[in-house]
């Protein structure tokens, strides 16, 4: 059975004597302890009151077996694989019942926490009634959750179109400027990312994420990245070479500039303050339109806002979105001024699925849920606590060398030498995996892979808070 796994693992996580995982042979050992029993003094999870139903199905070995034959020979970051088979709200529960803190899922899916019950219900009486294509006939849920949605933008952003993920949503702010502007060129900046299809892969510059798709006309940027940036965070300088791509790439003129307000999978760093409205003018006077990427950090995540780009003090001509719109349901958005939309009247925009009935109707509750349960308000004082937290950490652990983020979307960078930034590449694989063994789940970016990406459903609490914190610590000690 191992080779069958194994096989199916990409070479990086295998060892170079060809013995499976032998680099992190070191880990692994730290890990049985942690599962195992003797784990008396641990942090522990705060308390729960939610008991997931018995689980008689399939278990990891197999599972692993049928991946490995009929799926994607993809790798995962841990190498102990979970098997999860329940959520509520922001935790998660493996086939034995164990229960984990899910701090990244806020952003790969839930917004409002796991199977949230208002949103289920309202996901289950509306798939009970009707679901079918966005695009032939009306239905009040589609009108009603686009409503809803422009109410929550500035400006004259006010017209949506629905798809079905972020990719699609990016993909169309692209045809959209291009067909707008009557230009080509796209400018986006190194180190974001912007989805996995031929256009938005071309706008996505990480080295990790980028598969050699070549994209005429799209340029990319020098990153504001306050962290590593050689300007610091100081924005405007940045900028200039946005002005500079423009003056000797292009003819001048330009279709758009795209951008995330906080890199997400480029390891949760927000670009340098000043920058965005330095860059938005540039692009307005070359003619192009400024495209805000809000799938990661959108609907509330930074406490201060309920959009990221909000943080800037700017108002973009489009803005995109995905992921936790839906908390799990897969729906993407496109929203726009009435005068841009025009264009996709020229032709037949047409998507099976994009906004269907169920979706909307789940996208909908979102938003109610958000304002009901004041997420906003906890993204932004929980945010807080762990900001806080985490920087004590940082005087303790010198391999912690920069904390930062906005509100629930928080990244660790972690380096080897503070005073280098050297990347510690192997060490953040080791701690993500005794965190999972103590029961913490985090996710991982950055250019190089280095940096832990804290992004929790909205109703984090300050006590999931304290355990995580905790755990990192033990994590990180046992280094
Ligand atoms: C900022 C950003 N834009 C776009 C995408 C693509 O979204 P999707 O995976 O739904 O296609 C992602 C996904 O990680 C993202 O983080």
């Amino acid at each position: 059975m191992q080779r069958a796994v194994f096989r199916w693992l990409s070479p990086l996580r295998r060892g170079k004597n060809g013995s499976p995982f032998s680099g992190l042979a070191a880990a692994q050992a730290e890990v049985e302890t942690l599962s195992g029993k003797n784990n008396a003094g641990l942090p522990k999870l705060p308390p729960f009151d939610y008991s997931p139903p018995p689980y008689d199905g399939a278990r990891t070995a197999e599972i692993l077996l049928k991946r490995s034959e009929f799926l994607s020979p993809l790798s995962y970051i841990y190498t102990r694989i979970l098997n999860v088979v329940d959520g509520k709200m922001q935790y998660l529960y493996d086939e034995d019942g164990k229960r984990y803190l899910d701090a990244f899922g806020g952003i790969a899916t839930v917004c409002c926490g796991h199977c949230h019950p208002e949103v289920v219900e309202v996901i289950v009486n509306q798939i009970k009634r009707i679901q079918h294509s966005t695009v032939l006939y009306l239905n009040h849920a589609i009108a009603d959750f686009a409503e809803a949605l422009a109410s929550k933008m500035p400006g004259d952003l006010k017209v949506v179109f629905f798809t079905n993920s972020g990719t699609e949503a990016n993909e169309l702010a692209l045809m959209i400027a291009r067909l707008y502007t009557g230009c080509h060129d796209i400018i986006s900046i190194r180190n974001a990312y912007h989805g996995n299809a031929a256009g938005t892969m071309g706008a996505t510059a990480q080295s990790i994420w980028k598969y050699n798709v070549i994209q005429s006309g799209v340029h990319h940027a020098v990153n504001p990245d306050q962290y590593r940036g050689a300007f610091g965070s100081e924005g405007e300088k940045y900028a200039k070479d946005v002005q500079e791509i423009i003056d000797f790439g292009t003819s001048g003129r330009i279709a758009a500039f795209i951008s995330e307000a906080i890199q997400g999978v480029g390891g949760i760093m927000e670009l340098a303050p000043g920058y965005l409205p330095a860059v938005y003018k540039t692009i307005k006077n070359a003619g192009g339109l400024c495209i805000a990427d809000e799938v990661q950090s959108g609907f509330a995540r930074t406490g201060s806002h309920f959009w990221g780009f909000e943080g800037h003090g700017v108002i973009p001509d489009i803005v995109t979105m995905a992921k936790g719109i839906g908390n799990g349901i897969p729906i993407g958005a496109v929203v726009t001024t009435p005068e841009i939309a025009e264009v996709l009247t020229r032709r037949n925009y047409f998507n099976t699925f994009g906004g269907n009935p169920v979706c909307t109707a789940a996208g909908h509750a979102v938003l109610r849920v958000i304002e009901k349960e004041k997420l906003q308000k906890n993204a932004s004082v929980v945010g807080s606590y762990l900001m806080d937290k985490l920087k004590k950490l940082q005087e303790k652990h010198e391999i912690i060398g920069d904390v930062r983020g906005r509100g629930l979307m928080i990244g660790v960078e972690l380096v080897s030498d503070r005073q280098e930034k050297t990347p510690a590449k192997a060490e953040i694989l080791h701690i993500l995996e005794l965190m999972k063994e103590m029961g913490v789940l985090i996710g991982k970016g950055g250019y190089y892979g280095n940096v832990f990406r804290i992004t929790p459903p909205l109703c984090f609490t300050k006590e999931d808070t304290d355990f995580l914190v905790d755990v990192m610590d033990v994590a990180m000690s046992k280094l």
